[in-house]
C-alpha cells in the first residue's frame, strides 16, 4: 500500500495546482466536482503516533476551500459513521465523545456540507445527543426517520438528486424515490452505509449514477468500482483523505465512463500481480512432464491476453464525448496545508476536553490491589539502585511519552493517556488523573518489567520480570499506533550499555 500511495501522491503533486486535482480533460472545467468524506468516525485529527499520520479536519477544511476556489461548483457529501466510531460508548467516555462530536459538527457546518448520511454508530447514540448535534449544525442529516430520503441540490447548471439510504434498508423503498427524482434532475447520487453488497444493491437500481459508500471498513481508499450502471465511491476512513470526483455531464441519463488515472493505476497493479503469478506458474509447468501441452498453450494464451490488457493501460485513458468521471484520492498528509481558523477551534477543543476531564475524573482511582497484586512505584524509585538504566531511560522516547501529550493538551484525554503512562487501569496503577504525583507518567520501567514495589523495597526477597515478551509491547505498539513496529528490531534499540548490557 505504501508504494501505491507514493505513486498516487506523485501523480497528484504533478497534476495539482493550488489543491486542484487534474481533471479528465486537462483544462476543461467539470460540470460539478463532488468532494466525498466517508467513515470519518469522529476523528478531528490523527493521534500522531504513526510514521506518516494522515488526516485532520483542519487539513480537510483547507483542501475543501482550495477546491471551492476552482471554477467548478463543489458539492461536499459525507456518508458512514461520521461523529462516533462505536455504537455503545463506555459510560466514562460519553462526555468526551459528545464534546468531540459537537466540535466536529460545528467545523463541518463551516464547510458547507450538502448532506450527511450518518452511519450506524451515529444512529445508535441517545436521541438527546443526536438532537444536540443536529442543533449545532445546519446541514441536512439524511434518512434519520425513513428508509430513504431525497434531497435536491443545485450545483452550477446541474440539478442533483441526493438519495440517502438508511443502513439496512432494502431496495424497495429506494427504487420509487430514485424514479421520482429522475424526471427533474441531471445526476442521482445515493449515499449508503453498509457492506459492499448493500452498495451494489443500491447501485443496481435504475437511474442511480453514483453511490457514496460509507461503512466499508477498508484501511485504504477504494478507486471507483462498477455496480450496474453506477459507480461506487469511497474516500477512506477517519478523515485520512478525501475523494474528489469530477463529473463531466454531456447527456442526461447516459452511463458514465471512468477515466480516472487512479482506477487505471489500481488495475495495473492488480494485473501486474496476476501476470507475475501466472508467469511463474507457466515457467514451472514448462519444466514439468505431467502438464498437458494443450493446457499449457491455453495458459500462455491467457498470459498474452493479460499482457495486452496491461499494455493498453499504459496508453491514453479511454476517450469519450459522452459522460465521464474522473476521481482522485487526496491523502491529507503532514504536508497538506491546514485551515488556521479550524486548527484554532481544534486547539481550543483539546484544552476544553483536558480541563473538563481533569475535574470530572479528579477522584478516579485505579482498581484496588488484590491479594496477588504488587503495587507500582514509578521509575524514579528503580533509579535509586539501577542508575545507568534510569539515566538511559530518561533520555529515551519512553521517558518523555507524557510530555508528548502535555505539549498537545492531551494528557487528560481518554483516547491518549493509556499508552503514554505506566500501569494504566491496573490494580495499584494509574488512571487518567491518578499517577502517584506524576511518578507513573511516561512509559516507565514497570510498563515492561511489571509492577515493582515489592522488588524495589527488598530486591533480595522479591524478584522482578527480566524478559519482556512481545505481547507486553503490543499492548501499546499495536498496528494502529505503531505501524513500523517489529519486536526484534525495536527491542534491540532498548538493550544498550547500562540497560541490558554492561555500562560502557
Ligand atoms: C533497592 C535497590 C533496588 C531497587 C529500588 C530496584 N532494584 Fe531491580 N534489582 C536490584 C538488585 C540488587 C538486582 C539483582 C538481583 C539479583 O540478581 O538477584 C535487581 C535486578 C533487577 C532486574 C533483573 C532481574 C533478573 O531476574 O535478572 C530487573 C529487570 C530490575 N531489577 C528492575 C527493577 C525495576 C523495574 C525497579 C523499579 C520498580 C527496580 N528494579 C528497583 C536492586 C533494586
Ligand atoms: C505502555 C505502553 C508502551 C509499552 C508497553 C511499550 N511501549 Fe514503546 N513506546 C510507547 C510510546 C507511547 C512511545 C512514544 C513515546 C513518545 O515519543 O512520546 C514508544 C516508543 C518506543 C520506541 C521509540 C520509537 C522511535 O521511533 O523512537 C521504541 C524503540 C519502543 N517504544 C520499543 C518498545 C518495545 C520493544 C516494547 C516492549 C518490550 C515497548 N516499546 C513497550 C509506548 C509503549
Ligand atoms: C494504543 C496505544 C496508544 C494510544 C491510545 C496513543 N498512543 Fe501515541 N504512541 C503510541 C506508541 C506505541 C507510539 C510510538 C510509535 C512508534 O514509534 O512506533 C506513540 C507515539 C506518539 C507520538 C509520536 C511521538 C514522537 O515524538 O515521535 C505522538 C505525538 C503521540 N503518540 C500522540 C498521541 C496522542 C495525541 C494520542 C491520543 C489521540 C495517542 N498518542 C494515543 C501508543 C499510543
Ligand atoms: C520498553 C520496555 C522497557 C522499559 C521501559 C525498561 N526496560 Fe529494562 N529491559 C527491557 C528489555 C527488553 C531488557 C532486556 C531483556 C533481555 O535481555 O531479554 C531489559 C533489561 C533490564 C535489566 C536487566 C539488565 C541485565 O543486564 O540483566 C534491568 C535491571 C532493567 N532492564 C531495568 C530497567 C529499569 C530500571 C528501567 C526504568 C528506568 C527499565 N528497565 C525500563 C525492557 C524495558
Amino acid at each position: 500500500m505504501r508504494c501505491f500511495l507514493a505513486v498516487l501522491a506523485l501523480s497528484l503533486s504533478l497534476g495539482c495546482s493550488r489543491g486542484q486535482p487534474k481533471g479528465a480533460d486537462g483544462a476543461k472545467t467539470p460540470s460539478v466536482r463532488i468532494a466525498l468524506v466517508t467513515d470519518l468516525k469522529g476523528y478531528l485529527e490523527p493521534c500522531g503516533c504513526t510514521s506518516d499520520p494522515l488526516g485532520g479536519i483542519d487539513r480537510l477544511a483547507a483542501q475543501i476551500r482550495a477546491l471551492r476556489d476552482g471554477p467548478a461548483p463543489v458539492v461536499l457529501l459525507i456518508a458512514g459513521d461520521t461523529f462516533f466510531d462505536t455504537a455503545t460508548l463506555e459510560p466514562v467516555r460519553v462526555d468526551q465523545a459528545s464534546r468531540n462530536a459537537k466540535t466536529l459538527a460545528g467545523i463541518l457546518d463551516g464547510l458547507e456540507v450538502a448532506a450527511v448520511l450518518p452511519g450506524r454508530s451515529d444512529r445508535a447514540q441517545p436521541s438527546e445527543t443526536l438532537e444536540a448535534l443536529k442543533a449545532a449544525s445546519d446541514f441536512p442529516w439524511l434518512a434519520m426517520g425513513r428508509d430513504a430520503e431525497l434531497l435536491r441540490v443545485k450545483a452550477g447548471d446541474l440539478r442533483l438528486a441526493i438519495v440517502g439510504v438508511r443502513p439496512g434498508a432494502d431496495r424497495n423503498p429506494v427504487k420509487p424515490l430514485v424514479a421520482s427524482a429522475e424526471a427533474d434532475s441531471d445526476l442521482t447520487i445515493a449515499l449508503v452505509d453498509g457492506s459492499r453488497r448493500d452498495a451494489n444493491r443500491i447501485g443496481a437500481i435504475d437511474g442511480v449514477d453514483l453511490v457514496v459508500q460509507g461503512g466499508l471498513d477498508e484501511d485504504d481508499p477504494v478507486s471507483p468500482r462498477e455496480a450496474g450502471r453506477a459507480w461506487l465511491l469511497h474516500a477512506s476512513r477517519q478523515g485520512q483523505g478525501l475523494t474528489v470526483v469530477d463529473v463531466y455531464q454531456k447527456k442526461k441519463g447516459e452511463a458514465f465512463v471512468d477515466r480516472s488515472d487512479w482506477s487505471r493505476a489500481e488495475r495495473a497493479r492488480r494485473l501486474d500481480a496476476q501476470l507475475s503469478d501466472l508467469g511463474d506458474k507457466i515457467a514451472a509447468w514448462e519444466k514439468s512432464d505431467d502438464v498437458d501441452a494443450a493446457d499449457l498453450d491455453s495458459q500462455r494464451a491467457r498470459l498474452a491476453a493479460l499482457q495486452k490488457e496491461r499494455q493498453a493501460l499504459d496508453g491514453p485513458a479511454p476517450s469519450t464525448d459522452g459522460n465521464a468521471l474522473y476521481a482522485t484520492w487526496i491523502p491529507l498528509s503532514k504536508k497538506a496545508p491546514k485551515d488556521p481558523a479550524v486548527e484554532a477551534l481544534m486547539r481550543k477543543h483539546d484544552k476544553v476536553v483536558n480541563d473538563a476531564n481533569r475535574v470530572a475524573f479528579a477522584n478516579l482511582k485505579p482498581p484496588p490491589l488484590g491479594p496477588d497484586n504488587i503495587a507500582y512505584v514509578g521509575s524514579a524509585a528503580c533509579g535509586g539502585c539501577h542508575q545507568p538504566a534510569y539515566a538511559w531511560w530518561s533520555t529515551h522516547a519512553h521517558g518523555h511519552a507524557y510530555r508528548t501529550l502535555q505539549e498537545r493538551n492531551k494528557e487528560y484525554n481518554l483516547d491518549c493517556v493509556g499508552c503514554h503512562v505506566t500501569g494504566y487501569g491496573q490494580p495499584g496503577g494509574s488512571t487518567v488523573t491518578h499517577n502517584l504525583d506524576l511518578a507513573l507518567v511516561n512509559v516507565g520501567c514497570e510498563s515492561c518489567h511489571g509492577p515493582g514495589a515489592a522488588h524495589a523495597k527488598d530486591p533480595e526477597e522479591f524478584g522482578i520480570l527480566r524478559e519482556t515478551p512481545e505481547s507486553t509491547c503490543l499492548q501499546c505498539h499495536n498496528t494502529e499506533h505503531s505501524d513500523l513496529f517489529d519486536y526484534e528490531g525495536y527491542k534491540k534499540t532498548l538493550v544498550v550499555p547500562g540497560h541490558g548490557l554492561p555500562p560502557g
